[in-house]
């Protein structure tokens, strides 16, 4: 099978660098999903060439025709429209994410210069790990506006919130809508007054004690998969995750979508990456939605926001 070095189509370029578990599951998504041609770049030798043709190879039974290619070379990335970071190391059983600061630091640190070199007017959609930190980094280090720099986990905590209400109450999925503030670790804000089954509240419809049960189990949720997996962390939703918000600023969706995004002056924060409902469209983040949050609700993502400052710090 012929693979295409570079690409000049009409489509939008999707560049992912780190060719792992999230990188070719976002590769995978973005194929299914026609969102564009998918360049997969990874620094090991060979694993992106050979997940680009695995991903390929799949298509006709998709039925999709789709352009991917895996590259170690910058050069093949050149005037990206989004570029998605998914590389770095991941946490084993009993590591926090905070634990792979200084090596993600690092990683994100090599790889910035070469978007700015290549692709200087994309869009950049932060994946890596501690992620509030590596957002933070990559929009110091890119001086990209930011409106063009973001961070995936809201829309990832929220499915998982949705996850385990539907459980729980045995509804389906798609009657349910949820909202995960903050920072992307154990402080993040599930937000219950505004998550609802239909139209009612699910401070009205599940038992405190069990809605409890269910904030934590969200808050730990990659942890839990981490325990289970022992060499490796979450993939399939992550990835999912990320093309949900690919799809939302290709196609000029403009949906609102839990994001971590600049704030200045929303939520009472002022020039730190937090997560927060975002409407992200063709330019990027398009406007920062403010959720009126409860005493409780304020309490806890001010404590969110203090911890991610204080990570900041460590980088
Ligand atoms: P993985 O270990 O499967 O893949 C990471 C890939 O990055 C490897 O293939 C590695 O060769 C590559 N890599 C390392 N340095 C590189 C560089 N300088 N340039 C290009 N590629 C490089 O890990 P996985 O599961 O894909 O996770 C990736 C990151 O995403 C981790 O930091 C993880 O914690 C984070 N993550 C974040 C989530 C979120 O909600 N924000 C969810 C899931 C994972
Ligand atoms: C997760 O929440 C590892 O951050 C990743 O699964």
């Amino acid at each position: 099978m012929k693979i295409p070095k570079t690409f000049r189509s009409k489509m939008a370029k999707i560049t992912i660098i780190g060719a792992g578990n999230v990188g070719s599951q976002v590769a995978f998504c973005t194929a299914l999903k026609n969102l564009g041609d998918v360049v997969l770049l990874d620094i090991t030798d060979g694993l992106a060439k050979g997940k680009a043709l695995d991903i390929l190879s799949s298509m006709p039974i998709a039925k999709r025709d789709i352009k991917i290619i895996g590259t170690e070379s910058y050069d093949d990335t050149k005037d990206s429209d989004i570029v998605i970071i998914t590389a770095g190391v991941v946490r084993k059983p009993g590591m926090s994410r905070d634990n792979l600061i200084k090596t993600n630091a690092k990683i994100m640190s090599s790889i910035i210069p070469q978007i700015l070199e290549h692709s200087p007017n994309s869009i950049l959609i932060i994946v890596s790990n501690p992620l509030d930190a590596m957002v933070q980094l990559a929009y110091k280090l890119s001086g990209f506006p930011k409106e063009r720099v973001m961070g995936m986990a809201g829309v990832l905590d929220s499915s998982r919130f949705r996850t385990f209400i539907a459980e729980e109450l045995n509804v389906s999925v798609k009657d349910i809508e949820t909202w995960v503030l903050g920072g992307h670790g154990d402080l993040m804000v599930p937000l219950i007054h505004h998550s609802k089954v239909k139209d009612q509240a699910l401070s009205k419809i599940m038992d405190e004690e069990k809605l409890n049960e269910v904030i934590k189990r969200v808050q730990n949720g990659g942890s839990e998969i981490v325990q289970l997996l022992k060499t490796g962390s979450a993939f399939f939703a992550p990835g999912i995750a990320t093309v949900d918000m690919i799809e939302s600023i290709l196609k000029d969706e403009k949906r609102i979508l839990p994001s971590t995004v600049l704030l200045e002056g929303e939520y009472g924060v002022n020039g730190l990456f937090v997560g927060a409902p975002a409407r992200l469209g063709r330019k990027g983040v398009e406007e920062v939605i403010e959720f009126e949050l409860t005493d409780k609700e304020k309490e806890m993502f001010q404590k969110s926001v203090e911890h991610i400052k204080s990570l900041i710090e460590k980088i």
